[in-house]
């Protein structure tokens, strides 16, 4: 028999169909009853009075267990009061597997029981459609980025030594040796940037983050551009090229999802168009000071600190330009001013936080040579990385998304661990 999908339904309007899928909630009105299934493609409300099904299968209907798997078949009608605008009035429904007491009922649930129950939360609307987002995300990046020439190189995950900081790596052991799992496949980048110009990679990172933040994960997606011969300058045309396009594309596909499910104020998304706001480090400490937040000139700014800068843009903000001190070993220094770095972190609106951190990387080798002294990493494990600087060296420049932290700012999400499948927190392994 064939089947339809519930996403499909506009294309079988007055014919009988054969849906399969799972029971979102059943209710009765008088002598008829209602079933909302679900089939991973949408939602559809199906109804039958007493003469539309066998009697065994209309006692099925009013005492069937939320989240059973069933098969039903029936005429769709176009119907503007219902839920996604079809109907289908039942005139088969075949259990496949009944299911009794589902644990996620439409009550209001903690936080912490949906963590646990992560496996069965991912069928609830506001959910799915956060995923539904998220896969759509990906897909565009993607589009961008091979629509520009950009090859997609993936690097590894098991690497021995650190790209960001030796503070948050996680140690595995590598038959008998010592791995670090990737916290940016950036280096790499780097070399195969200089094979192939433009690359990309987009994969897991790790980091051993050891505060308990809204917007941090151990495990997330990055997908991170490395473009040779490029400038700081360069870079953030991409991003902010990158940003508008991906945004605009979630928005497309699914508007009606993110006012109607997540109650999304759309309005906040339209504004993301370049040019992006700029402020250089120096004049971002000044907005800070005159917004009275206290913060010491020199430092990296805090979760709060964003919050506050962003705020003051209806649009994502560039912050570039960072003390090179605060930054990663490869930032190249500000010709001009070398206590300076051709940084960059894009900060997204309504205080989403930090969504991309990129650069210009170091060119020269006898100074890159000096940086990765200076931060006490392994000369020895970089030599390939310096290499890069001994062949053909060039200025180049990338950054990296993280996909989790953008998925959440679009779907207004108040904390990362509902933009991925299975979050990993620092006290969540499971499921
Ligand atoms: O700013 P970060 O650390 O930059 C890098 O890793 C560079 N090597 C990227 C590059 O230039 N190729 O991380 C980049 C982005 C951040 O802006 C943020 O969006 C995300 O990765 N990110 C995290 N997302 C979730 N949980 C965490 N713990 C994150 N740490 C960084
Ligand atoms: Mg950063």
């Amino acid at each position: 028999m064939k089947h339809t999908f519930v996403s499909d339904l506009a294309a079988h309007v007055g014919e009988t169909v054969t849906l399969r899928g799972w029971v979102f909630n059943t209710r009765s009105s008088g002598k008829i009853r209602f079933l909302i299934l679900r089939d991973g493609t949408g939602f559809v409300q199906t109804v039958a009075g007493k003469t539309d099904l066998t009697e065994k299968e209309f006692e099925l209907l009013g005492e069937i267990g939320q989240e059973s798997s069933v098969e039903v078949t029936g005429t769709v009608r176009a119907d503007r009061r219902a839920p996604g605008g079809y109907e289908i009035t039942l005139s088969g429904l075949k259990p496949i597997s009944l299911a009794d007491d589902y644990p996620i009922t439409p009550k209001e649930h903690g936080t912490t029981f949906l963590l646990d129950m992560r496996h069965l939360w991912l069928r609830s609307r506001k959910q799915h459609v956060v995923m539904k987002v998220r896969h759509h995300a990906i897909a565009a990046i993607r589009d961008f980025l091979n629509d520009r020439g950009f090859y997609c190189l993936d690097t590894p995950i098991f690497t021995p030594n650190a790209c960001e900081g030796t503070s948050t790596l996680f140690e595995t052991d590598y038959f008998g040796d010592k791995a670090f799992l990737s916290q940016s496949g950036q280096l790499y980048n780097e070399a195969t940037a200089a094979a192939f110009g433009r690359v990309y990679c987009f994969g897991p990172t790790f980091r051993a983050e050891k505060s308990k933040t809204r917007r941090h994960l151990t495990e997330f997606w990055m997908v991170e551009p490395e473009v040779a011969f490029a400038t700081l300058e360069d870079i953030m045309e991409l991003a902010e090229e990158m940003v508008e396009y991906v945004v605009g594309r979630c928005v497309e596909i699914c508007e009606k999802e993110l006012i109607d499910i997540l109650e999304r104020d759309i309005k906040k998304l339209e504004t993301v168009k370049r040019p992006f706001a700029r402020l250089h480090y120096d004049e971002a400490v000044a907005l800070l000071e005159k917004k009275g937040v206290s913060f010491e000139k020199g430092g990296d700014f805090g979760g709060g600190d964003e919050t506050v800068l962003s705020e003051s843009f209806d649009k994502p903000l560039f912050v570039h330009h960072f003390p090179t001190a605060v930054k990663a070993f490869y930032m190249q220094p500000d010709p001009q001013d070398a206590d300076y770095c051709l940084s960059v972190d894009l900060l997204a609106s309504e205080g989403y936080g930090e969504i991309i951190g990129g650069g210009q990387r170091i060119h020269d080798l006898e100074l890159l040579e000096k940086r990765i002294r200076e931060d006490n990493l392994p000369l020895d494990a970089f030599q390939w990385y310096l290499d890069l600087r001994r062949f053909g060296s060039v200025p180049h420049s990338g950054f990296g998304l993280g996909l989790e932290r953008f998925v959440g700012f679009v779907c207004g999400l108040k904390h990362l661990r509902e933009a991925i499948p299975f979050p990993r927190l620092l006290n969540r392994l499971n499921p």
